[in-house]
């Protein structure tokens, strides 16, 4: 990817290395090279606002992208849990070598597939060769316990504990009802990227997943300090010439698409 150039920038991510065709649009536009930019849902604006996540302490940024799937795992007695100390040698072979993303990824296909958004925690799923995994003893724990993701990383649930306004976006991540009630008061629901409740499995979508961006994405750019009060979400203010007025660096680019991303 090249941010340095107006080219670059309208070719997106990951372009075809010798057309530059087919590159991943970032600013929501249906294809690069379109003009139906779609701010509110383009993939700049969520690396740049949208912390890793769990933060606080935050995710070791690596640039060799190996702890983007979270640690390798290992089954103990049926049961999937971080390989200690932990480690993370999955990310060239992530068919082959179980690792925490393809654990919560496996658990959402299972249910998508059952048909069923009620049939609970403790519906088996299959995993890494195990067959009797479940939500509540295997999926869970990634959620509810520290140290699952990195040596001291704080558990989910110490500041997503429930649907109420003191919970971090009134998100409920201690068990399955609040997964499949997702947060902000079922308007952003976790396991697909849509801004409605979900109300069935088709609906499941974990390419586009909150609990997969979140887990596996890094803001950009890389140690973004994270603030609870979320004030620097949308960036530095920014004085806008043109209108006069104090904006912020995430608001004035989307202004600058409105009017049609001149160059
Ligand atoms: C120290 C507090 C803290 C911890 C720990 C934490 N989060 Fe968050 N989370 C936040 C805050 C604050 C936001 C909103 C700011 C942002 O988007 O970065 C947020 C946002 C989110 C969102 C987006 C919600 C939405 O409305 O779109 C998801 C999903 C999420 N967190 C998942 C997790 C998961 C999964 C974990 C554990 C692996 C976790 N969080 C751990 C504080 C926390």
């Amino acid at each position: 990817m090249d941010l340095g150039t107006y080219e670059g920038i309208m070719r997106g991510a990951d372009p075809d290395p010798d057309t530059y065709e087919d590159g991943h649009p970032l600013f929501g536009e249906s294809v690069t090279g379109a003009t139906d930019y779609d701010w509110d849902h383009a993939m700049l604006k969520s690396r740049l606002r949208n912390n890793r996540m769990p933060q606080a302490p935050a995710w070791e940024f690596m640039r060799d992208e190996s702890n983007r799937l979270g640690p390798d795992l290992e089954f103990v007695d049926g049961h999937a849990q971080p390989i200690r100390p932990i480690q993370y040698s999955n990310w060239d072979d992530p068919e082959n070598v179980p690792n925490a993303l393809g654990l919560v990824e496996a658990w959402v296909a299972d249910l998508k597939a059952g048909g069923d958004l009620t049939v609970g925690g403790d519906d088996p799923f299959s995993y890494g060769g195990e067959d009797n995994l479940t939500f509540n003893n295997d999926v869970l724990p990634f959620f509810t316990d520290g140290n699952m993701w990195f040596e001291g990383s704080t558990s989910c649930v110490e500041c997503h504990w429930g649907n109420i306004e003191e919970s971090f976006h009134l998100m409920d991540l201690s068990s399955y009802d609040g997964f499949i009630y997702g947060a902000d008061g079922g308007e952003h629901p976790v396991l697909n990227g849509t801004t409605t409740t979900l109300t069935s499995t088709d609906e499941i979508d974990w390419g586009s997943s909150r609990i997969k961006k979140r887990l596996r994405d890094n803001r950009m750019p890389p140690n973004s300090p994270f603030l609870l009060s979320e004030e620097n979400r949308d960036g530095p203010d920014v004085w806008d010439p043109v209108n006069g007025e104090i904006v912020t660096a995430v608001d004035l680019i989307g202004m600058w698409l409105e009017a049609g991303a001149p160059e």
